[in-house]
This record gives C-alpha cells, structure tokens and sequence, in this order.
C-alpha cells in the first residue's frame, strides 16, 4: 500500500487553476522530490496534501485513509508533517518555544519531551541555542528550527518546501545531510520541493517534475541534472 496516494487532485484560487488533476504515489520509507519554475504549483501540492489548501476536487490517501476534507490538525495527528515555504519560524520567541508551539492542546507531556529530545539529537545547535530569540538564528538554523518543529508532532510523512531558499550552498548541503539522516534514523517518507535538480541529484532520490500545475515528467533525480527534459520543463519547450 502506498504512504500517500493522490488522485486527480486540482487547487484553484478563483480562476486560476494552479494544480490540475495531479496524481502520484509515494511509497514508504522513500524521498520525492519535487522540481520546476515558479508557480508551478508545487507548494499548491504540497498544502493541498496537509490539509491547508482546499482542493477543487481529488482525493487524497494516506496509508489507505482518505485525508481529503481534514483539517491540517487532523492531518498532523495521522502522522503527516509540513516545513512550509519561507520558514515561518515566530522570531521575537525563542527556539524552545518555537519547537513547542503546537504542542500546548498536547496531553502526553514525556511523549512531547521525548520528541524535544529527539529534535535536540537531530539538531544539536538548537539545543545549545534553544533559549536564544529564533530571529538571531543564522537561515541554516531557522531551516533547522523549522524542520525541527515539524518534527515535533512524530510525523510519518513530511512534506518540505524549498528548504534550500536563500541558503549558501555549504549550508543547503547540511541541511541535506541531516534530512537524510533523520530519514534514516526515524524511517521518514520525504517528499521535498527542490529548485535545482542538481542538488536533487546528489542528495538522491525519485524526481516529479511539474510545470503549470501538473507533473510533466518522473524519474530518478540523478537521471535529470543537464538533461533536456528539464530544460524544455523550465524554459517552455515542447515536453508539454
Ligand atoms: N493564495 C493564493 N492565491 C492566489 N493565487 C495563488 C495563491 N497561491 C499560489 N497562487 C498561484 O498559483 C500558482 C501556483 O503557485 P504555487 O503553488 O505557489 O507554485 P510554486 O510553489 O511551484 O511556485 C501560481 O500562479 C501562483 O501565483
Ligand atoms: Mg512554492
């Protein structure tokens, strides 16, 4: 059985169409990333599957359970993560309580210690800065902090978008590294937005390709970097 399923799946914002009829299948314990220009609709995809978008139309399966229709909390709780686009970290609270937010309707107080024991593992800088205000974190932090609040809910299946935004290429390859280990170490399913399929190729894994708010193309990311596919996909060609 698949970790997520999607059939069909449309996001529209009024008119505009951003995602149209997409379908996919992840399997567990695998990492997808997704590639292609600007609006795409690739962060449409992703908040369509955890719940913050509403989808025109399509269904959404996780573990063989339809999530269409849950709110993102509900989403949250079967295990699904989201890293938005951007970050989103508070920055006048400190690292602590950004990992915490989200945790307080949370009863199982050891479990959401654990959890902050396990982020604190996965990111040791964030245990050191943990009291210091999440605005003086270098971007590679905040992208840590924001992974590392994702993790905080014990998540299955998580989402990232674009964790490579505005980050030197050093630090982007960090955060790669303990991505992958955290996917190793927890068996995480990843499903990653990722501009540059060069990146995407090193780090390994299958690759969707989309462009005006379908998946143009599908392979393994390492089959993609300097090919002509990814070209025409970016720049218009014929693919379409
Ligand atoms: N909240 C929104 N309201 C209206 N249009 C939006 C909204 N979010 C995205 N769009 C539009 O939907 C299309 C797909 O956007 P998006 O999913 O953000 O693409 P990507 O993440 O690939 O850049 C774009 O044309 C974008 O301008
Ligand atoms: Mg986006």
């Amino acid at each position: 059985m698949a970790k997520l399923a999607a059939y069909d799946l449309s996001v529209r914002y009024g008119k505009l169409t951003a995602l149209r009829d997409v379908s996919l299948s992840v399997t567990e314990g695998e990492r997808v990333f997704i590639s292609g220009p600007n609006g795409a609709g690739k962060s449409s995809l992703l908040g369509a599957v955890a719940g913050l978008v509403p989808a025109a139309h399509g269904r959404i399966e996780m573990d063989g359970d339809i999530l269409s229709g849950l709110s993102p909390e509900a989403v949250a709780r079967r295990g699904l993560s989201m890293v938005p686009e951007g970050r989103r970290i508070f920055s006048a609270l400190s690292v602590e309580e950004n990992l915490m937010v989200g945790t307080g309707l949370r009863r199982d107080r050891i479990a959401v210690s654990d959890d902050l024991e396990i982020v604190f593992n996965a990111f040791p800088i964030l245990r050191e800065r943990r009291a210091a205000g999440a605005g003086a974190l270098s971007g590679g932090q905040q992208q840590m902090l924001a992974i590392g609040r994702a993790l905080m809910t014990n998540p299955k299946l998580m989402l990232v978008d674009e964790p490579s935004l505005g980050l030197a290429p050093k630090v982007v390859g960090e955060v790669y590294e303990r991505l992958c280990a955290l996917q190793e170490q927890r068996g995480l399913t990843l499903i990653i937005v990722e501009q540059s399929a060069a990146r995407a190729a090193r780090v390994g894994g299958r690759m969707l390709l989309m462009r005006g708010g379908q998946i143009m193309a599908e392979g393994q990311a390492a089959d993609f970097a300097g090919n002509d596919l990814l070209r025409d996909t970016y720049f218009g060609g014929k693919t379409a």
